[in-house]
């Protein structure tokens, strides 16, 4: 696997990074066992690049990453990039959420994430969602603060804006932003994308296949009770439908190239830029597999514009989050 810089740092994320969020809770039920085999199998391809959040499964997607780092012993530690969020606060069994970027939030909830995941510092620690009542530079600067002090080595943010992203860049270099980024979610393509090439941060998409729905396996019928897709206006009804039939125009360009589309919509983001670095969420061997072979994959420029044009970004129906989930998320300009 190919690796990418992240920021202007020494570290180096694996070109394809590993969403472990499903192994938490959003997509339908989880499993341990079968989540830290994959975990493992992620590493053997060299991806290396683990993303989590304190907020997925309440604390169960740190503590289960800690237990596969435990389970390894140091080496295991030192070949994982381990990436973090802080800043949505829950109820359990509530989807609807607070933000919270107070100094001292940062500082105890970066103490919480260490601890569940058996670690002296934190590789990236990314703020989830922005409150806009506490300046960025206030935030930052607490970030700041825990890279002094050894528990983090690197600053991200996410679902933020430009503007945003360069106030928190003139406190302290920013090494990633993680936005909602794929063939069907094309809003960073407006101005972050080259405000990170600008600055030098690497972008991080996340979703980048459409929460499963552009690898156009996914059954909307059969998802089971709970599962968080059955909320997002895009997946429902006419929209649904209709997003659909860009999906079926995925599949006819992938099936001509023998690539599933998932391994499609990787490769495009990746052939597409140089500091943009995907994290497919997955629970499974087989999926991961088929994920790490896209990189190995080349999209000419006439590939990539032909995919750029099967999904006009105006022609996508439906909203990506529900109301509630918008909270905290800044606009791209
Ligand atoms: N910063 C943020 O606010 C934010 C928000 C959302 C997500 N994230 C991060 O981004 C990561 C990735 O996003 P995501 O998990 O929401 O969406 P995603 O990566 O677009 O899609 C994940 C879904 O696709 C399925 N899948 C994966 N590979 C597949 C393949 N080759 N063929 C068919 N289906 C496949 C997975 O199934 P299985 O689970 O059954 O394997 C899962 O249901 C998350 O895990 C999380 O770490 C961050």
């Amino acid at each position: 696997m190919q690796t990418r810089q992240l920021g202007n740092l020494e570290i180096r994320a694996s070109a394809i990074g590993l969403g472990c969020m499903g192994m938490s809770e959003f997509y339908g039920a989880t499993d341990d066992a079968q989540s830290h085999a994959t975990l493992a199998r992620a590493l053997e391809l060299g991806i290396n690049f683990f993303d989590s959040a304190d907020t997925y499964g309440f604390g169960h997607n740190e503590t289960l990453i800690g237990q596969f780092l435990k389970d390894g012993g140091p080496a295991r530690r030192a070949q994982v990039v381990i990436s973090t969020k802080f800043g949505i606060v829950r109820q359990p069994g509530q989807y609807e959420r607070r933000i919270d970027n107070t100094p001292a939030y940062v500082q105890s909830a970066c103490e919480a994430s260490l601890k569940r995941l058996g670690v002296d510092t934190i590789d990236l620690y990314y703020c989830h969602r922005r409150n806009p009542n506490v300046p960025v530079e206030d935030m930052v600067g607490a970030m700041a603060q825990l890279v002094r002090a050894g528990k983090i080595k690197a600053i991200g943010l996410s679902e933020v804006s430009p503007a945003t992203l360069r106030k928190a860049h003139a406190v302290h270099p920013v090494a990633a932003v993680q936005s909602e980024y794929s063939l069907w979610s094309r809003e960073p393509e407006t101005n972050m994308l080259v405000t990170c090439a600008d600055l030098g941060v690497t972008f991080v998409a996340y979703s980048p296949l459409g929460r499963a729905f552009l690898t156009g396996a996914l059954d909307t019928s059969g998802l089971a009770a709970g599962d968080f897709r059955k909320n997002l206006p895009r997946f429902n009804g006419a929209a649904e439908v209709a997003n659909q039939a860009m999906v079926d125009g995925l599949s006819r360009f992938g099936a001509a190239r023998g690539m599933s589309n998932a391994q499609v919509a990787l490769s495009w983001l990746l052939c597409k830029h140089t500091h943009v670095v995907p994290i497919p969420g997955t629970r499974r061997i087989n999926y991961l597999e088929e994920n790490a072979a896209a990189a190995s994959f080349e999209l000419s420029a006439t590939e990539l514009a032909e995919l750029d044009a099967l999904f006009p970004p105006d022609a996508i129906e439906g909203g990506r989050y529900p109301e509630a989930g918008m909270v905290g998320i800044e606009r791209d300009h």
